[in-house]
């Protein structure tokens, strides 16, 4: 007997429907699965006839023929094991045909029948909206796809509460999610800005950073506390939109990074990839296209410390995410774009020993070694980023000192003022902030009066400033008069971006 049944897959961040068919005919008992399956789906035959065994279920000892439609896409994971393992119950009379033909199976099999969770469950959901299809998910995936409304999501157990529930599909009601959760401030960092003694500059450039969604890199010696001040920057980010939250879960849910029984994804992404990450595991790839960091950092921030230990072909891969907001994976089977909006933050000592800015460390780095140092990080990363910042040692006067310093949610509520007014001036323009204000776009929203202009051009033809940085500084004067609430920047604001353009002075270079 044939049996369709109907299940998913992800390519990319979106799901393509696939379904499963299963032939049993008479002949020596054997088990072929076609349909460009990976190696764990042709491993599944053997979980599959191991949990229906176990299930109290007979296993058919005919000839199987399971055939993933359509055949041109490369199909992966361990999801398809429930429908092959329901399509094997239904050819074989053992579960009503027509009960299982209005429902999408997902779902890795243990052994003893048990349902795993899976990868790309929201995605999935996601795609079968009004669809009037239903989707049968293991119980840990159940917060996460019951997310998406227009789409009945059961949650299950095991082979044998699945067959149950075919048979009498009211012994159990779909997921409903807390919509409030959606929408309510999230107050419980484990984090906060008052935790960091002194380094005003810096926060204030944290802030600055913030509110523009610019992308930021701190120099100074260890210890100073930059890894301190970078964990803390999602803490003043403004809160996720939901369709922000539902894009960046929708990334992490392909990724495997929900964690059982999580939902959507409230707080913004803080990655930090370590030095010797590969430019894949940064932007994304492999033979079935998976986003890198650059993705899973989707509306968040990406931290790279020790900037200068990277290796120079992943520091180059960042050019084009930071350029384009998304990533391309050409593959030949397929071509999958992820996006990668992010705010890069970067964090470098001065030298090798890291002493070089320091008032009372020696530095022994001899200038070569210095210039080499420096000297990986390249010119045209350094162009895609608006705020440089000297973070000195903090003084044993800030440390011991026992107030505590601005708390994180007042900044945000300063950052998020900022931020509605640049979504309000860009509602035409497709772009959400400062930092995205194109040649065009600058020219149109950064005028400048008289006294701005002349401070501006000083600090180009006198400090050596580069033209390049012309751009760099009215964007960032933008948003410290957005900061202020001003409609129009003033000297102050354009004095004030000025000094963010420390690595422009040649200050080591
Ligand atoms: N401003 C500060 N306020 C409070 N504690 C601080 C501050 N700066 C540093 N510290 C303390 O020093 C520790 C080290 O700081 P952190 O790791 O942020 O330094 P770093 O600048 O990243 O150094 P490195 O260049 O070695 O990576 C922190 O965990 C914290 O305990
Ligand atoms: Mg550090």
């Amino acid at each position: 007997m044939l049996s369709r049944i109907l299940s998913a897959a992800t390519i990319g961040i979106d799901a393509k429907p696939i379904e499963i068919e299963v032939d049993i005919t008479r002949g020596l008992p054997n088990v072929v699965i076609v349909g460009l399956p990976d190696t764990a789906i042709r491993e599944s035959r053997d979980r599959v006839k191991s949990a229906i065994k176990n299930s109290q279920f007979e296993y058919p000892p005919e000839k199987i023929t399971i055939n993933l439609a359509p055949c041109d896409i490369k199909k992966e994971g361990p999801s398809f094991d429930l429908p092959i393992a329901i399509g094997i119950l239904a050819a074989s009379g053992q579960i009503n045909h027509d009960a299982v033909k209005n429902f999408v199976f997902l779902g890795e099999l243990a052994l003893n029948g048990k349902l795993r969770p899976i990868k790309g469950a929201l995605p999935i959901a996601m795609s079968l909206k009004n669809s009037g299809k239903k989707l049968i998910v293991p119980e840990e995936n159940a917060c996460e796809a019951g997310i998406v409304e227009g789409v009945d999501t059961y949650p299950l157990k095991n082979l044998s509460s699945v067959s149950n529930f075919l048979n009498n599909t009211n012994c159990i009601s779909p997921v409903r999610q807390d919509k409030e959760m959606l929408t309510e401030e999230i107050q419980d960092y484990e984090l906060d800005f008052s935790d960091v003694k002194g380094q005003f500059l810096a926060k204030r450039a944290m802030e600055i950073a913030s509110a523009g969604n610019h992308n930021i890199i701190m120099i100074g010696p260890p210890g100073s506390g930059k890894t301190m001040l970078a964990k803390r920057i999602p803490t003043i980010m403004p809160d996720m939109t939901i369709e922000e939250s539902l894009e960046t879960t929708k990334i992490h849910s392909v990724s495997g990074l929900i964690p059982a029984k999580g939902s959507i994804i409230r707080t913004r992404p803080f990655r930090t990839p370590h030095h010797t990450a590969s430019d894949v595991s940064l932007v994304g790839g492999g033979t079935v296209p998976k986003p890198g960091e650059v993705s899973i950092a989707h509306n968040g921030v990406l931290f790279m410390d020790e900037l200068p230990e990277f290796h120079r072909n992943v520091l180059e891969s960042l050019r084009q995410p930071l350029e384009e907001g998304y990533v391309v994976v050409s593959r030949i089977n397929s071509i999958v774009k992820f996006p990668s909006k992010f705010m890069l933050v970067c964090a470098m000592n001065p030298c090798p020993c890291g002493f070089l800015t320091d008032a009372k460390k020696v530095c022994h780095c001899t200038p070569n070694q210095i210039q080499k140092y420096l000297s990986k990080v390249s010119g045209p990363l350094l162009d895609r980023i608006d705020i440089h910042i000297e973070v000195p040692s903090v003084k044993y006067k800030d440390l011991s000192d026992e107030t505590s310093g601005e708390k994180s949610e007042i900044i945000r509520k300063r950052v998020r003022r900022a931020r509605d007014i640049q979504l309000k001036r860009f509602k035409d323009d497709r772009i959400f902030s400062n930092s995205q204000m194109s040649y065009r776009l600058v020219k149109k929203y950064c005028r400048l009066d008289d006294p701005s202009r002349d401070l501006l051009k000083t600090a180009i033809t006198e400090l050596g400033f580069s033209g390049r940085c012309y751009d760099k500084i009215l964007r960032v004067s933008r948003t410290i008069a957005d900061l202020e609430g001003k409609e129009n920047i003033e000297s102050d604001h354009v004095s004030e971006a000025i000094q963010y353009r420390s690595l422009d002075r040649n200050m080591w270079m």
